[in-house]
């Protein structure tokens, strides 16, 4: 067993991160405990501008992934654009000052609101998901905008990646964007391209996620680019830029190999090469949207273990004081997680366990069968590669109240997310008067 290469075994036999000891660090500032190390952090976002170094290409950070006020400096500072999905998101950035310039926006059901702050902060480009936002875009920008609207259309190429394999499907089944097939793709960008207000820079796919296999992005930017050559031959209309979305896979498991980004990028490239010159088409601008390939490895979380529950010739449970509600993403799709413990992160994985969080749900498994030293409450687990989707999608269920979230580097350690506490939980909630205290009746 080794760790990530960021990762370390300090000369007390602790894991650090970021040169940083977690067991000191979780001293003060308790369990459960995300740290993120920027340094690595950093050196994904420089990997990525240097991998996609030809035709002007632009890199933009998915905030989806993982989003705070530190991470939206950390994205300007390194020159990556940024996605947003949502008006939260958008406002994360504008209140950190992020240049709305080099902010794409997206979204399958972005409303009237979320569009008119979108154009009202002046951001890059937004990426059109269906007719209704189109024609509310229409609208609102004859309202706002003096200058044409920059859009991207999303498409759908009729090719669905998934972690190990892909399958081409004539009419994919998604909420998301227009799909080629029908003829919806067509219509739609015949639509945006008689109108004054929006000015139609290209498209964008994303076709899936922890994407291990690269080959369906060969077979997206075909299937794009033979659209893109009846569009032409329509319209007498190119696309500009070619946003082919996220969705490079990182290991979570030390069985996973994701390919590097500088593959990724020699993927996009030749695929590009091959199909828009094969169609006669101007070479575009590439927009690349990773968002766990960044952060997912970045980071990892700390929790203490409580109950250690053996049944015998079935499974011995062992709870920490986190779950579900911090990292759902076992619960929702079962991902898979490593762990380690932090007094001893290499020591000798004797006995399988399933990992579990404090959550009231059978289902809040965080792994589940994994070979672990052996383990005692209070002992102090690691999950490796926590960094993507973790605080991003986590909730306040059974009233957990978020855990802190630091960023550690060659600088210091910092915190980013401050824990929540039990009146942060209730700050929302609102008593109806005539249930106050005194006023309860029978
Ligand atoms: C449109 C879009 N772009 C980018 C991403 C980021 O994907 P990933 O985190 O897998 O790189 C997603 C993720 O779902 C997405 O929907």
């Amino acid at each position: 067993m080794s760790l990530p290469s960021h990762l370390e075994v300090n000369e007390k036999g602790h894991l650090a991160i970021a040169g940083h000891d977690t067991v000191t660090l979780v001293q003060q500032y308790g369990t459960p405990l995300y740290i993120y190390d920027e340094d690595y952090i950093r050196k994904r976002m420089r990997e990525y501008v240097a991998a996609f170094n030809f035709e002007d290409s632009m890199v933009a950070y998915a905030g989806k992934a993982f989003l705070t006020k530190a991470m939206c400096r950390i994205i300007e500072d390194e020159g990556l654009y940024l996605d947003v999905v949502s008006g939260g998101e958008l406002y994360t950035a504008m209140v950190s000052e992020f240049p709305p310039e080099r902010i794409i926006v997206h979204g399958n059901n972005k409303s009237e609101t979320e569009l008119f702050m979108a154009l009202k902060a002046g951001v890059g480009l937004i990426v059109v998901d269906n007719y209704a936002e189109l024609q509310q875009l229409i609208q609102l920008g004859y309202g706002i905008h003096a200058k044409k609207i920059d859009v991207l259309l999303r498409i759908v190429p009729g090719v669905e990646a998934h972690t190990h394999d892909y399958i081409q499907t004539g009419q994919i089944d998604t909420k998301f964007g227009f799909d080629i097939e029908s003829g919806m793709a067509m219509e739609a960008l015949e639509k945006a391209i008689k109108s004054k207000i929006i000015n139609v820079v290209g498209v964008h796919f994303h076709i899936g996620s922890q994407l291990l296999n690269l080959e369906p992005f060969k077979l997206a930017l075909e299937n794009t680019a033979r659209f893109l050559a009846k569009a032409k031959e329509r319209f007498n209309w190119e696309a500009e830029i070619m946003d082919v979305g996220g969705g490079l896979g990182i290991r979570h498991i030390p069985q996973e190999n994701p390919p590097s980004i500088s593959i990724l990028a020699k993927t996009i490239k030749e695929g590009i090469d091959i199909s828009f010159g094969k169609y006669n088409l101007q070479t575009p601008k590439v927009i690349v949207e990773p968002g766990r390939s960044i952060v997912g490895e970045s980071a990892v979380a700390i929790y203490s273990v409580g109950l250690i529950k053996d049944i015998p010739g079935v499974r011995t449970y062992v709870a920490v004081d986190g779950g579900m509600a911090d990292n759902l993403r076992p619960a929702l799709y079962q991902a898979k997680y490593d762990a380690v413990l932090c007094k001893q992160p290499l020591a000798k994985r004797e006995k399988v366990v399933t990992l579990v969080g404090k959550n009231c749900e059978t289902g809040d498994i965080l792994i589940e069968d994994i070979a672990m030293p052996k383990i005692q409450r209070g002992d102090l687990v690691a999950m490796l590669s926590a960094g993507a989707y973790t605080y991003s999608m986590a909730s306040n269920y059974n009233k957990l109240p978020k855990p802190a979230i630091l960023l550690a580097s060659s600088r210091g350690v910092f915190p980013m997310v401050n824990r929540e506490t039990y009146e942060d939980i209730i700050r929302k909630e609102v008593m109806p008067e005539h249930l106050e205290k005194n006023n309860v009746r029978a």
